[in-house]
């Protein structure tokens, strides 16, 4: 039995998120799907549909990350299968999608009947080695799921959603590290830490309107908060020209607002396109960019 975990988009609020301010977050499906056997051999993992392998000790990222996890669960002796539903480094929380599904596909294999903290803690193990100073929305929404409003200090607050939203979510082909992004970040709040301070505090309150904006039904309002929050993650040098063009191209279609999702410097793009989903999806592929649609917060 393959044991699985969300991806999840950020609708409002990463980066200053890991400066414990709030972000809008929401959980999407299918995420990824795991499955663990015993083995005598180091702990691996085959990756589908990338067609990789990595195993402890291999100098590989998710090598360390797979040691990590063995460590924080206290077992060895496994190797595992992973489907990713998710394009990887594109925002969607792939890698804590990943390490979720493999935790949970790992405590099910021994009957170690886990708990949610120890799902999360081992999770947060795996995060870790991604990037040294992960806020935990990511591996926290892979495990809930749901909407919600996400801090450091108090984790997941769940919205009550009247409706599934619906957002079209597009790849812009680029790819940066979160760890290279989150570092982006850390040199602007060094070189301008006043400004910086208050571009997270104005952050802060966009996502507090946009879970009363969400909580209400007001997509048009929403959408205008996450413009907003677009121009703030420019000036925390985290956008691109492909990204800034994905959203002029989405706004000019008719959708209420559009921002990049995740760490950026590439990756995804979700636009609230509200009745203009098609012109939407349509502008997008005319800039060559793979897209879909999502439904989040149903229940
Ligand atoms: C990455 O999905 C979101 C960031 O805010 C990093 C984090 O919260 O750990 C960029």
């Amino acid at each position: 039995m393959s044991s699985i975990a969300h991806g999840k988009v950020i609708l409002l609020g990463e980066h200053s998120v890991v400066y414990g301010r709030p972000c809008l977050a929401a959980a999407i499906a299918p995420g990824v799907e795991a499955t663990a056997r015993d083995s005598d051999g180091p702990v691996s993992l085959h990756v589908s549909p990338w067609q990789c392998t990595f195993a402890v000790g291999d100098g590989s990222d998710l090598g360390r990350a797979l040691d990590a996890l063995s460590q924080a669960l206290g077992v060895t002796g496994f190797d595992l299968d992973a489907v990713m539903h998710l394009p990887g480094g594109g925002g969607l929380g792939s890698s804590a999608s990943l390490g979720v599904a493999c935790a949970r596909a790992v405590s099910s294999l021994r009957g170690l009947m886990l708990d949610h903290e120890a799902v999360l803690a081992a999770a947060l193990a795996w995060e870790k080695v991604f990037h040294g100073n992960p806020s935990g929305v990511d591996h926290t929404l892979a495990a809930m799921g749901g909407v919600g409003v996400f801090t450091k200090a108090e984790g997941l607050r769940r919205l009550d959603v009247r409706a599934p939203v619906r957002l079209c979510i597009g790849d812009s082909g680029e790819r940066a590290s979160t760890r290279d992004m989150v570092a982006t970040v850390a040199r602007v709040r060094e070189m301008r830490p006043e400004a910086s301070e208050k571009t997270f505090d104005a952050i802060a309150s966009l996502v507090r309107n946009g879970a009363l904006a969400l909580e209400a039904g007001d997509l048009r309002g929403l959408g205008e908060l996450m413009n907003l929050n677009q121009a703030l993650l420019a000036s925390l040098m985290v956008s691109t020209e492909r990204l800034e063009a994905m959203c002029r191209a989405a706004r000019e279609a008719g959708a209420y607002g559009a921002k990049l999702t995740g760490a950026g410097g590439g990756g995804c793009v979700i636009a609230l396109a509200g009745p203009n989903e098609r012109a939407v999806l349509d502008a997008w592929e005319a800039l060559g960019v793979r897209a879909k649609v999502v439904e989040v917060g149903a229940s």
